[in-house]
């Protein structure tokens, strides 16, 4: 299964604020934004990954994430020149994904929680059609919105609409059968003129193979694409992480707990952080 990390576009409401920072380089409390969905794709065991960028940010991303060799995978990049929409990804990555499956997570959406290791899963087992997944939220009319039946059996999926149908929101992290870059191609741009995500969905749910996962009660979906949205997730990750001393999206504690890496390499990445917490913290993993 191929891992796609789309952090071009949908970056575009910080670019007042980034037009002079590289995005990657952008913090969520400790870490980069894109640890976080990184850490996703290591969690589902994923190891050959695209970063899809804008093209300014390439060589940023590719300055802090090399090769992906210290977290044990294969990175590489992806430019997408024009913020066509999210399903633009799975034309940008069609030779990279080569009929393969397929799992796509926007660059600025944090999970966390015991559940996820579960529900990832649980997708990445499934071998035909697509899974999403549904998150309650206060303002669903923000977002792509799920409406299913009472065996989870998806019944519509809607973009942004205006009279939400459930309060269940379609989190940034997609599930794909070989089909989907071939799906992708027959799609027409939106009112807002972008490929929607929610489209190459309702292309499934027409086939009948979409389905929907709940993420329950204590599971975080933190969208940190926009400025409160970035605070309120590095309130989110400092408070986890100082009550627990467990890192919250620490790709390399991932990549070792998964046999990616081994010791010596991850004592080695330690060592050279070794002047900052989270070089401290890797190199104390190694000492529990
Ligand atoms: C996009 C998708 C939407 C999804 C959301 C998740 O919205 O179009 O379906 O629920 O990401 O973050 P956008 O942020 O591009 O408006």
């Amino acid at each position: 299964m191929k891992g796609i990390i789309l952090a071009g576009g949908k970056g575009s409401r910080l670019y007042p604020m980034t037009k002079a920072i590289s995005k990657p380089l952008l913090p969520i409390y400790d870490k980069p934004m894109v640890y976080y969905p990184l850490s996703v794709l290591l969690r589902a065991g994923i190891r050959d990954i695209m970063i899809i960028t804008a093209p300014p940010d390439v060589e940023s991303y590719r300055r802090a994430m090399g090769d992906g060799s210290q977290f044990g995978v294969n990175i590489c990049y992806g430019v997408q020149h024009v913020a066509r929409g999210i399903a633009d990804a799975f034309l940008i990555a069609a030779d990279f994904i080569n009929g393969d499956r397929s799992c796509l997570v926007l660059g600025d959406n944090l999970f966390h929680g015991a559940q996820l290791e579960s529900l990832l899963e649980a997708a990445v087992a499934r071998e035909e059609g697509a899974t999403i997944f549904g998150y309650p939220v206060m303002n669903p009319r923000d977002f792509g919105v799920v409406e299913f039946d009472e065996n989870n059996n998806v019944i519509s999926i809607e973009e942004k609409p205006k009279e939400p149908k459930s309060r269940y929101a379609v989190p940034g992290l997609y599930f794909y059968d070989g089909q989907a870059v071939e799906l992708a191609r027959t799609l027409k741009p939106s009112a807002r003129g972008e490929l929607e995500i929610t489209g190459l969905n309702e292309e499934y749910l027409k086939l009948g193979k979409l389905h929907v996962e709940l993420m329950g009660r204590g599971m975080a979906w933190l969208d940190t694409g926009t400025p409160s949205g970035m605070l309120s997730a590095a309130h989110y990750v400092e408070a986890i992480q100082a009550r627990q001393g467990q890192y919250v999206a620490c790709p390399e504690e991932i990549a070792w707990e998964k046999g990616f890496i081994k010791d010596e390499q991850l004592a080695a990445i330690g060592q050279e952080l070794k002047m900052t917490e989270y070089g401290q913290y890797l190199t104390a993993l190694l000492e529990k």
